[in-house]
């Protein structure tokens, strides 16, 4: 039974395994875009799609040195899954048997999969030619094929872009609405849609998403006029452009989160309700799960605070059942969801601590909760630092 199933489950992979389109030398890093793309080039470098390589991202190389751990698979196969969305211009999309085999016994060090995942090509993570040379987005696909799976490229050295008219001297151009009208498209090759190894989705903001603005009106900022690139190519000129910015600003930028949230307070007699507002088209938190949001209660007696009580709102994930805390990736269960939702409320009922006056509560983010930070041995302070979102006081009866 399980030799067939293995058959079947080759076939299938063999089915829909992705294309791979080598990048050319001249294109492979932003490095090669500076000469004329210098302000574009330095705004992505601050973002975190450029910290997305295992190198460069101290949680994402420990939950897959742990996942390889725990499913007893090796290391570079793990790196391979995870490049799907992380490093999609990889040149190796899956790995078999043959290879666990060999990676066990050494003997892989000149391999495919080995030069693949150790590639300078893809050090640099979600970068220029990860969005600007897809070609076409399968949006017929089912819903688990993402990233590198959902996609085609252009051929290497033609630039996908929003401009119907733009001409470089550098390389080709092509226009397609999901970088101009539609670019959530873009966006959900991998921002939906991503699962445990057992299935369980821990994380699909296009099924959160309830429409209004774009996602890179918020973290491409709002469009202003530039030039797209300095090269003067149009009679002398640059063009003068509606252009964003590629910072792609979001968890990891405090600034963002200032007022991401609103916050309500009221007495029921003995009771006090929190009302937390999200005004975001998703819910908040999102993306990546064991992120989580904190409620800080204070309570006052005049100007002296009497007790402090700390709420976390979270999602924690189990191996099995009720069994042993895991990280996302590992999960075949998870908690309540605790975020709130998208253009939506949450009303938390606390009871009034007794002999105070007053009360003042602050609500903060952390990107990694407690258990998790504690499984993975997180050491940089970032994971555990608070972003201050809002506050709220009240006086009590
Ligand atoms: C995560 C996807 C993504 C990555 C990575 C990315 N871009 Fe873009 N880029 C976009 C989108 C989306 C637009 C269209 C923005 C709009 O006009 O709404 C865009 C627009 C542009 C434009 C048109 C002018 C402008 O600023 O809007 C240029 C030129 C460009 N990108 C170059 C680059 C270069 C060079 C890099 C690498 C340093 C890069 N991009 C990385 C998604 C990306
Ligand atoms: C020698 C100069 C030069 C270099 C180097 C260069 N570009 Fe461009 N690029 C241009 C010019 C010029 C335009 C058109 C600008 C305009 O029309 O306003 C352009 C336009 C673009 C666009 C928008 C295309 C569209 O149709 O909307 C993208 C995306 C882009 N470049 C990406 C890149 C990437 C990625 C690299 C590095 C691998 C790169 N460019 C290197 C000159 C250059
Ligand atoms: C090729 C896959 C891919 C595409 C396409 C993509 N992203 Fe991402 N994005 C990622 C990954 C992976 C990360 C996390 C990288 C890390 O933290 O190491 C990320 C991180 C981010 C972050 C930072 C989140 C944080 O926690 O700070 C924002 C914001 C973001 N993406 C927005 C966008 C927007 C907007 C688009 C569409 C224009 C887009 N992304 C397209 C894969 C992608
Ligand atoms: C109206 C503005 C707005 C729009 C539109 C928007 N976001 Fe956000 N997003 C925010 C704010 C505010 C936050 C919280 C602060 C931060 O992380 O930037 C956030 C957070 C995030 C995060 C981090 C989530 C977390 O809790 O850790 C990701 C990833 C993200 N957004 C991606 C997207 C994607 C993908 C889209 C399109 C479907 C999108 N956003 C649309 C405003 C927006
Ligand atoms: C379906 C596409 C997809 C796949 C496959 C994927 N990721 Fe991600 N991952 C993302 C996106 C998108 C983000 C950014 C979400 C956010 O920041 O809220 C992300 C963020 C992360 C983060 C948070 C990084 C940070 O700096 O906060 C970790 C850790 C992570 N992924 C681990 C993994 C591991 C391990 C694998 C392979 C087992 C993997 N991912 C496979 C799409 C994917």
């Amino acid at each position: 039974m399980k030799q067939i199933f293995l058959l079947l489950t080759l076939g299938a992979s063999v089915l829909f395994s992705a294309d791979v389109v080598a990048v050319g030398d001249r294109y492979q890093d932003s490095a090669s875009c500076k000469a004329c793309h210098m302000r574009i080039v330095t705004e992505w470098e601050e973002s975190w799609h450029a910290k997305s390589h295992y190198n460069n991202d101290e949680y994402f190389q420990k939950s897959i040195d742990y996942v390889s751990r725990k499913t007893r698979k090796s290391l570079n196969s793990i790196k391979v899954e995870c490049a799907t969305c992380h490093n999609p211009r990889i040149s190796v999309t899956s790995t078999g048997m043959d290879y666990e085999i060999d990676a066990v016994m050494g003997l892989d060090k000149g391999s495919a999969v080995n030069r693949a995942v150790n590639n300078d090509a893809i050090s640099e993570g979600i970068n220029c030619v990860v969005c600007h040379n897809i070609d076409k987005i399968h949006a017929e696909y089912d819903d688990t094929k993402r990233g590198i799976n959902r996609v085609e490229w252009t051929p290497s050295g033609t630039m996908t872009g929003p401009f119907k008219d733009a001409k470089s001297p550098y390389h080709k151009t092509i226009h397609h609405e999901f970088m101009d009208k539609n670019p959530n498209q873009l966006c959900f090759v991998c921002h939906a849609n991503d699962r445990s190894k057992k299935g369980l989705v821990f994380s699909n903001m296009q099924d959160e998403y309830k429409g209004g603005k774009n996602c890179v009106e918020c973290h491409m900022g709002p469009k202003r006029k530039d030039v797209a690139a300095t090269y003067k190519m149009y009679d002398g000129k640059a063009k003068i452009r509606n252009v964003r910015n590629h910072g792609f600003a979001g968890a990891h930028v405090e600034s963002m989160w200032k007022d991401a949230l609103s916050l309500a307070l009221k007495q029921q007699k003995s009771n006090l309700m929190i009302t937390i507002k999200n005004s975001q088209p998703h819910n908040i938190p999102s993306g990546f799960g064991s992120r989580e949001l904190l409620v800080e209660v204070s309570y006052k007696s005049g100007s002296k605070i009497i007790d402090t009580q700390t709420i976390s709102l979270t999602t924690l994930y189990t191996r099995k059942k009720g069994e042993k805390p895991t990280i996302p990736h590992l999960a075949t269960a998870q908690s309540k969801d605790m975020s709130i939702p998208a253009a939506g409320k949450k009303v938390l009922k606390v009871k009034k601590f007794d002999g105070a006056s007053s009360v003042e509560v602050k609500i903060y983010y952390r990107l990694v909760n407690d258990e998790v930070r504690t499984l993975l041995d997180l050491k940089d302070n970032l994971w555990s630092k608070k972003y201050f979102i809002t506050e709220a006081s009240l006086k009590l009866k």
